[in-house]
């Protein structure tokens, strides 16, 4: 237990590092959080109209989960799931930002590079379908995340689905107010400032 408590605080600390906000403030844009959305993620970063910050932060966020997951890879199977979970929950709930973080999409899909990359990609097709026909990165995102666990389960990883499982619920719950603006019809498309 004391490997998979030291894969879950790797994975935290990895996860709680807030590219989008370092990014955009180092490049002298001001808060993220102030525009847009509010949130922290590359979606909300392209609002300040900078679509290389934006893909900055998609692979950075990206990247820690899938970095995270192959560092405790070496430990074992369970080190990895943990320490995806980490970076996952770190991201969301980073101490350094009192615990108010981003929604997990870039980060849940570095994970699962780590943990699936078949999968990772079937996501990555999901997300850029819906996105394509809808402009919404939260419905893609939703979407791509129930195709997820469902997926790992049909090839037989359950431990790995049951991951999945958790992290879906949780990136569904912090879409909230996504999916109420999604039902309202005024959920703002990729790119659009709103
Ligand atoms: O990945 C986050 C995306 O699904 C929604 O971002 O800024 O539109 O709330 P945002």
């Amino acid at each position: 237990t004391h490997i998979l408590v030291a894969a879950l605080v790797l994975g935290y600390v990895l996860g709680s590092i807030p590219f989008g906000l370092l990014i955009t403030r180092a490049a002298g844009l001001g808060d993220v959080r102030n525009i847009g959305s509010g949130n922290i993620g590359a979606t909300n970063v392209l609002r300040t109209g900078n679509k290389k910050l934006a893909a900055a932060t998609l692979i950075l966020d990206m990247l820690k989960g899938t970095v995270a997951v192959l560092v405790a890879l070496q430990w074992g199977v369970e080190p990895a799931l943990a320490a995806g979970l980490g970076a996952f929950i770190g991201h969301l709930y980073p101490v350094w930002l009192k615990f108010k973080g981003g929604k997990g999409v870039a980060t849940y899909l570095g994970v699962l590079i780590g943990l699936y990359w078949p999968v990772a990609l079937l996501f990555a097709v999901i997300w850029l379908l819906v996105a394509f026909i809808s402009r919404y990165s939260s419905l893609s995102a939703l979407c791509a995340a129930i195709a997820v666990p469902v997926s790992l389960y049909i090839l037989g990883e359950p431990r790995i689905a049951g991951l999945f499982t958790v992290m879906t619920v949780i990136v569904f719950i912090k879409h909230r107010a996504n999916i109420s603006r999604l039902m309202a019809g005024t959920e703002s498309r990729i790119g659009s400032k709103g």
